[in-house]
């Protein structure tokens, strides 16, 4: 498939080398390219599902990003913090273990995108044949629907608990309330990310070749994207006041806008999640973590999610760091910028001042896997 490789490699170059009339051209000729596609092989899907794996440049973490990604500074802080107030000789691992309030082992990952996740899905697939458990995963859908209607939120509750346990169960959509339907709890997980670097990888994300040509195979009627959107970068996208880079608070938005805010993963299906930025959404989300999930891991202190996922989920995840290490990190050379342009530092900030409450969010669930994490007074540092 050396046109996959070829489009594959205009888009590498595309942003760092072409200049803008080439890149127009390019994207007019990305998208006679997927009708060209489209038309051509029968196992393409398989093939795109393999690229996405592969190239989707940010949700697989290098090892560079790790070692760069200083996990130590916040671990440490924390340390300090509790010391000061006494809290560390008395932080137990019991009292921030929800793995053992679970009536059923069954780990529901509900998956937030563009945070790392697919990453960790391949760790987690690999650990379900060491560590002997069921991988169930759901299948890509038309509109990924996040928030249930009542009546969706029962269903899915009672096919997670269909599952023969051990195992794990991958889908994305809100948190869904289990025992809310009277079927057993389940072990909560997740992993969340820098809330605008998540915005922004979303918004190159939705924009890469791989990404429309596999819903386009998919889903044959979805019309294909205008050029003009397609090459609308970032940094124009929120210094024009682009309807798709406003982030109001209290603004409520369905369908794409969706993916903005991280904490809508955690706050659940309620009415009250709907608004960007609210103090309501904040609240709920926190509390869901708190009563559930048995860990919310970091997509930039990896190492210390994955010792925390081991000791707090062992059943599921022991091993994790060692087979990350020596088998998903080491054959994984993907440059993280091979396709989303740098994005500059003022322009973070201006989307950061709107983010409010999702940092809030983001930093409320770092503290808590560094406490989970000091909980365990492990000899060796993170
Ligand atoms: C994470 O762990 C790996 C393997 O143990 C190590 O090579 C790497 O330096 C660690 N990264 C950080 C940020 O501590
Ligand atoms: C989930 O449902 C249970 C049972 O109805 C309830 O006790 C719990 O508070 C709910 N959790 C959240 C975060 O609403
Ligand atoms: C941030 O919010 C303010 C209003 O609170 C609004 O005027 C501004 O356009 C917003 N900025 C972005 C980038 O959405
Ligand atoms: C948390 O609870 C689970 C289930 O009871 C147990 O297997 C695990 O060892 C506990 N972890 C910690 C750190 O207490």
């Amino acid at each position: 498939m050396d046109i996959l490789q070829k489009m594959d490699s205009f888009y590498r170059h595309r942003r760092i080398s072409f200049p803008k009339r080439t890149s127009e051209l390019i994207a007019l000729m990305a998208i006679s390219t997927t009708l060209f596609l489209f038309l051509h092989t029968r196992d393409l899907n398989t093939k795109l599902k393999e690229m996405e794996v592969k190239l989707q440049p940010d949700d697989i973490i290098t090892s560079n990003q790790l070692i760069s990604g200083n996990s130590a500074p916040g671990v440490k802080a924390m340390m300090k913090l509790l010391q000061s107030t006494g809290e560390m000789t008395t932080l137990e691992p019991f009292q921030l273990n929800n793995t053992r309030k679970a009536q059923h082992n069954i780990v529901f990952f509900n998956r937030v995108p563009k945070v790392g996740s697919q990453t960790l899905m391949e760790l987690i697939r690999r650990l379900s044949i060491r560590n002997d458990f069921g991988f169930h995963q759901d299948r890509v859908q038309r509109v990924e629907t996040i928030r249930l209607a009542p009546e969706d939120q029962e269903e899915l509750s009672g096919l997670v608990s269909s599952y023969e346990p051990p195992g794990v169960y991958i889908k994305h959509v809100c948190f869904t309330n289990v025992s809310a339907f009277g079927y057993p709890e389940p072990i909560y997980i997740n992993l969340v990310r820098d809330p605008v670097e998540r915005v922004i990888s979303w918004y190159y994300y939705i924009r890469a070749p791989w990404y429309y040509v596999e819903r386009k195979i998919a889903f044959p009627d979805i019309p294909l994207p205008d050029p003009k959107w397609l090459k609308k970068d970032f940094e124009s996208c929120v210094l024009s006041g682009d309807r798709e880079c406003r982030y109001l608070t209290g603004e409520i938005r369905e369908g794409i806008g969706d993916h903005r805010r991280q904490s809508m993963f955690f706050c659940g299906h309620h009415a009250d999640c709907l608004p960007f930025n609210t103090d309501g959404a904040l609240e709920r989300a926190k509390r869901a973590v708190e009563q559930h999930y048995a860990v919310v891991g970091v997509l930039e202190e990896l190492n210390t999610t994955m010792r925390v996922l081991e000791k707090y989920v062992p059943r599921f995840f022991q091993g994790a760091s060692d087979v990350y290490w020596n088998e998903i990190s080491r054959f994984n050379p993907i440059n993280k910028n091979s396709f989303k342009p740098p994005v500059n530092e003022e322009i973070k900030e201006i989307v950061r001042k709107n983010f409010t409450k999702e940092i809030e969010f983001y930093e409320f669930c770092k503290q808590r896997l560094h406490k989970q994490y000091l909980a365990l007074k492990l000899p060796e540092k993170p």
